[in-house]
């Protein structure tokens, strides 16, 4: 067990140091907590993998401070790749790109492609800044649970796993990036997020939106693994007409349940809110030993699409 070593947001020159030394760093970013290394140490990206008990064939994004790195990871950079890059970077977008030899096998999962994000936070981008190296970093929770969007959410998975965790929030997103394939044909998207089907198919000037990956394709390998589980039973409800239990129950959704017997409520404004609150609702419930978590449904549309793809992961639908 090594000791965990809490970073103010003052002191990210410290985190910058750590991560230059090889050292695994978590950091908050706009989406959830990325857990850091430096993607071109083997020895410090396989500790990531052994910290978050992550099956080693679910490949790792690499994060930058701004698209002069791009280069450094990414083989053959497409038209579509920079047009994309000026409108939705820094923010929630990773492109899949062909890489380049820096980036080894164990963060690409022996693909031949590597996954690029350059995050808008602005504790995340100085921390890249200042480290200047191309960061590898997943989710910072154990493999399988919610994503850890406040430091001591992370701190409940990882504390003594990791050598720092720069411990500031504002994670205003709250799940994670969109991931779109730009090393094939045609433009992919392997996961839904924050930047829309929507807005892709508009900026791609595409008819049709940009297809998704079936599901357990070997495209997307981290799809094919149970994500975002609590220990709760999740299922996704009309609050109009709750399913009835004799066991523990908490509901998160936009409209008020039609019943009293609930130990625990959260009612959220709008899509965005709900995005943002649930994986913290859902370790929540954990702490409290809900049995059964119900989660209103929402419009398969827009940020609700990506919304309704991990509820129905942390509800094992998926
Ligand atoms: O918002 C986010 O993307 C957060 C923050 C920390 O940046 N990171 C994150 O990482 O969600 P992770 O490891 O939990 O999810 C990475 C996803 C997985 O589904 C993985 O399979 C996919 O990206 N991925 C990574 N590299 C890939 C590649 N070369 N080809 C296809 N999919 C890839
Ligand atoms: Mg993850």
């Amino acid at each position: 067990m090594n000791l965990t070593e809490r970073i103010a947001g003052t002191r990210l020159e410290r985190a910058a140091e750590m991560l230059i030394e090889g050292k695994l760093i978590a950091f908050p970013t706009e989406t959830v907590f990325g857990l850091g290394a430096d993607a071109t140490r083997s020895p410090s990206v396989a500790r990531i993998f052994e910290a978050k008990g992550r099956p080693s064939d679910n490949p790792l994004i690499v994060h930058l401070a701004s698209v002069d790195q791009l280069p450094i990871v990414a083989g053959e950079i497409p038209e579509v790749a920079w047009g994309l890059l000026e409108s939705f970077s820094p923010g929630p977008l990773t492109l899949v790109l062909k890489k380049q030899p820096a980036i080894g096998p164990l963060v690409t999962a022996g693909l031949e492609t590597v996954a690029v994000r350059i995050p808008a936070h602005p504790v995340a981008h100085r921390l890249l800044e200042l480290c200047r190296l191309p960061i590898a970093a997943p989710s910072a929770n154990r493999s399988g649970k919610p994503s850890g969007t406040t430091w001591q959410s992370v701190l409940e998975d990882l504390d003594g796993r990791i050598d720092g965790i720069v411990c500031e929030d504002g994670c205003w997103l709250g799940i994670e990036s969109t991931v779109l394939d730009l090393s094939r044909s045609a433009p992919r998207i392997l996961r839904q997020g924050a930047i829309t089907h929507e807005q892709l198919a508009a900026h791609l000037k595409m008819d049709r939106e940009p297809a998704f990956s079936e599901p357990g394709a070997i495209l997307s390998p981290g799809t094919r693994h149970p994500h975002y589980r609590p220990q709760g039973r999740v299922q996704i409800v009309d609050p109009m007409n709750l399913p009835s239990s004799d066991r523990s129950r908490a509901f998160i959704g936009l409209d008020p349940p039609k019943s009293n017997t609930l130990s625990w409520v959260r009612i959220v404004h709008d899509v965005p809110a709900y995005a943002a609150s649930l994986y913290e609702f859902l370790r929540e419930c954990d702490r409290h030993g809900i049995e059964e978590i119900y989660c209103q449904s929402v419009d398969d549309q827009g940020l609700g699409r990506a919304l309704m793809d991990r509820l129905e992961r942390a509800a094992g639908l998926k």
